[in-house]
């Protein structure tokens, strides 16, 4: 496994994996029942999966497992590494109604997703959390370019130079249009604050109905605890060439406000200021960034 170079696709940097393989990701047409789970990378992706999977079978887990893949759905773009080496021919196999995983900018999501009416589920995390856990996930998997030094990373992150590109524009692609294309914009930090809140709220998203009984298993099911010994979220599937996970767990802290143990008080005032300017005119809650 190489960490290759990104290469642009209308300006955002992604793995050449997908650049390679674009257009056949653009012309991806979905059918109206799948749903799309969509995210910057490390925003609380296989969370949100995983909620969405147990509300789909009522909160029982040995259902889930029969899953044919350990990670939980096809991830859209992604054509290496294995076990899941392409979203594509995985949803080809598979029969709608599938959950759908993302972590394309709004853009760049197939424009049948829009067409077809596809619920879509948002989560997006606080900027200095998010750049915390991604640089911790670019040092573990393989499949990413160097992450190199701390203080130059969080610049890549500002110049959104990292896969999947800025994380600003991100943020404020799938809130801009969250109204017309009644998209669901969660909150890493609303899910730790008071999961049981925000798995209800998808639960009335996609129109289920289960017991109270079941929303404590599921609440309890998809604790950071949990999923971290779980192998069906965890991640223990992908082997050390490629995530090599005595680096750093991909089930890492699963804590808000973690970027205080990183950025030093010059960097994190520093980022504000070029935070200000980047979000200018956009007034999205992200709580737990000062
Ligand atoms: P940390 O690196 O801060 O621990 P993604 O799934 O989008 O790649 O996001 C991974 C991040 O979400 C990691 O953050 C991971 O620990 C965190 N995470 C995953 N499941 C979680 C859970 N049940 N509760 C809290 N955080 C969780």
């Amino acid at each position: 496994i190489s960490r290759f170079p990104l290469i642009p696709v209308r300006g955002v940097p992604l793995m050449c994996s997908i650049a390679n393989n674009w257009d056949t990701i653009w012309a991806f047409c979905p059918d109206p029942s799948d749903l799309l789970i969509a995210a910057y990378p490390k925003a609380g992706t296989t969370w949100t999966q995983e909620i969405v999977d147990l509300l789909l079978h009522n909160g029982d887990a040995e259902a889930c497992k029969r899953a044919p893949t350990p990670v939980r759905s096809p991830f859209l773009e992604m054509f290496s590494p294995p076990p899941t080496s392409s979203g594509l021919d995985y949803l080809k196999n598979t029969d709608p109604p599938r959950i759908i995983k993302t972590h394309l900018p709004f853009q760049l999501v197939p424009t049948r997703f829009w067409e077809n009416r596809c619920k879509v589920i948002y989560v997006s995390r606080n900027a200095k959390d998010n750049l915390v856990s991604y640089f911790h996930f670019d040092c573990m998997n393989k499949a990413q370019p160097e992450p190199g030094p701390w203080e130059g990373y969080i610049s890549k992150f500002m110049h959104g130079e990292l896969s999947w590109g800025s994380w600003y524009d991100h943020v404020k692609g799938y809130w801009a249009e969250r109204e017309k294309r009644n998209i669901l914009y969660l909150f890493y930090e609303d899910m730790k604050e008071n999961p049981r809140r925000e798995v209800e709220r998808i639960m009335r998203y996609l129109d289920l109905s289960v017991s109270d009984e079941v929303i404590s298993r599921i609440v309890e099911l998809t604790s950071f605890k949990n999923m971290k010994e779980n192998p069906m979220t965890n991640y223990s599937c992908v082997p050390p060439p490629v995530f090599d996970q005595s680096i750093s767990p991909f089930m890492r802290k699963g804590e808000v406000g973690d970027w205080r143990n990183h950025f030093t008080p010059e960097q994190s005032k520093m980022f504000d200021e070029d935070y200000e300017k980047q979000m200018k005119g956009v007034n999205i809650p992200f709580r737990d960034l000062i």
